[in-house]
């Protein structure tokens, strides 16, 4: 059965990232697609690898359901850009540094998530980490209007065999 795997990338991967794959398994697991779609977040730096999510990145999304608590930072490696069909970058310049990083036959996997969001005004999530709660609230907003055409966009992909 096909499967199509995306990664979402930010900077750190304890704040945007993981809270775009923790909105994006829930909104997976309550398609039924959970068998159809793989999901894997991780940073262009590596200073938190190894480390859940931030605390605020953590109690934000609880609010909403969703449970970032088993995730563990990671940095990007050269395999994601084999591995997933698609790397979706939350700023520009997460978007640069992957463009640096990708293969020349695998550009086209490098995205910005927000090109999924059903009212595209903002091109980027921004980083809330040196921000105060109210950023974090944001990037949920922001990944959740991003992941539902993120989601709608996968499952065209899954029926119609092109991402
Ligand atoms: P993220 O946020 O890229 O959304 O995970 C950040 C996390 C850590 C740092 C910056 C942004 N930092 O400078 O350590």
């Amino acid at each position: 059965m096909k499967t199509v795997a995306v990664c979402f990338v930010c900077l750190g991967n304890i704040c945007r990232s993981p809270t775009a794959e923790g909105v994006l398994r829930a909104q997976i697991e309550a398609a039924g697609l959970q068998n159809r779609i793989i999901v894997d977040s991780a940073g262009t730096g590596d200073w938190h690898a190894g480390q859940a999510p931030d605390e605020r990145a953590q109690a934000a999304a609880r609010q909403r359901g969703y449970d970032l608590s088993l995730l563990r930072a990671r940095q990007v490696v050269h395999e994601d850009f084999e591995r997933f069909d698609l790397l979706l970058a939350m700023d520009e310049a997460n978007l640069g540094q992957l463009r640096q990083l990708c293969p020349a036959h695998h550009r086209a996997k490098v995205r910005l998530l927000m090109e999924f969001a059903q009212q595209p005004a903002l091109r980027e999530v921004p980083d809330p980490f040196f921000g105060g709660n109210e950023g974090f609230e944001q990037v949920l907003d922001q990944c959740e209007s991003a992941c539902l055409g993120l989601l709608a966009h996968l499952s065209t992909a899954l029926t119609d065999r092109v991402v």
